[in-house]
């Protein structure tokens, strides 16, 4: 029988990787994208290749009566067999330089707008004995410097996570976080970063850390990310074990690290990233 996901964020990057090869593999997906309809051009390719298996429907996390209205035109169809949680972004920079606004931005979007859209869900993947899958970040299990709001988002998303696929054991609806790495899609140009005041005691050291990613992102410019989707309908199709899924060799490499130091030894060598970038930078 055809089953069906709901892909969040599925205009670029992973959600949009993800859309491809789960069409690919037969399934019907439902995208959610910030415009609905308006987006239709982004998918030209994809609906002339499989006009009755994509919809696009119309998400905006940080809009409740956005959340409501999907929720509830779902409610009118057959479960959704899949929820993938991708839609999100990054807001960077330190602690002292970031407005509440934006960090109220950052939580609304990576993890309140997303708890709700799954709690509205949840009946629908109770019923279908379904699959929850939530994109995280290696930064959801080992923070670094300058990203504390980002990453709190993410480790506020993996507690969240943890309880819920506990508490979904008896319905049999299986949950994953799927951790990667960096890979080049539109995360890194729709970073907000929170920008020191001339004043800030942070110039330096944000200004080296904006250099440092534009570095890796320059790396990483022809990775493929076409395992990250292939990934997210292997773990919908097989239902593994295990909760946290890494992808990406930078991600698997800093979780090993992370396993095998010593704690103390773990942080102060983060540390040091943020000394050598306020050191170099200051010059
Ligand atoms: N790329 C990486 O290196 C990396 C690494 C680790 C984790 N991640 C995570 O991977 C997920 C997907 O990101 P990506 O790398 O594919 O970046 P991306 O290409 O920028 O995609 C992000 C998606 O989230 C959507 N989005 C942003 N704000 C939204 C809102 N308020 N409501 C609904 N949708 C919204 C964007 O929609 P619009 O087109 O409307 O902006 C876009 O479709 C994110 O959760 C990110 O934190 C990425």
């Amino acid at each position: 029988m055809q089953k069906t996901v709901l892909i969040t964020g599925a205009s670029s990057g992973f959600g949009l990787s993800a859309c491809e090869e789960f069409l690919a593999k037969g399934w019907k997906v439902l995208v959610a994208v910030r415009g609905g309809q308006t987006r239709i051009p982004l998918f030209a390719g994809l609906l002339a290749k499989y006009p009755d298996r994509i919809e696009i429907l119309e998400l905006d996390l940080t809009d409740r009566k956005s959340i409501e209205a999907l929720a509830q035109l779902l409610d009118t169809r057959a479960p959704i067999d899949g929820l993938i949680n991708n839609a999100g972004y990054g807001l960077f920079g330190a602690t002292e330089d970031t407005t509440d606004e934006s960090l109220r931005r950052q939580m609304e979007v990576n993890f309140f707008g997303t708890f709700t859209l799954t709690q509205k869900l949840l009946p629908a993947l109770r019923k279908s004995r379904g699959v929850l899958l939530t994109v995280s970040s290696i930064v959801g299990r080992h923070s670094l410097p300058l990203t504390g709001a980002y990453c709190a988002s993410k480790f506020a998303v993996e507690g969240w996570m943890e309880s819920l696929s506990a508490e979904l054991k008896p319905y049999q609806v299986d949950c994953y976080l799927l951790e990667p790495g960096g890979y080049p899609t539109g995360f890194g140009t729709s970073l907000d970063w929170s920008q020191p005041a001339e004043a800030s005691a942070y110039v330096a050291a944000t200004k080296g850390y904006q250099i440092l990613r534009e570095k890796i992102s320059r790396r990483n410019q022809g990775k493929s990310i076409s395992p990250v989707g292939q990934k997210m309908v292997s773990l919908l199709e097989k239902r593994p074990k295990g909760l946290r899924h890494l992808i990406g060799s930078d991600a698997v490499m800093t979780a090993l690290l992370g396993k095998i130091l010593p704690a103390n030894l773990w942080h102060r060598i983060v540390s040091n990233i943020m000394n050598s970038l306020q050191r170099r930078n200051s010059l």
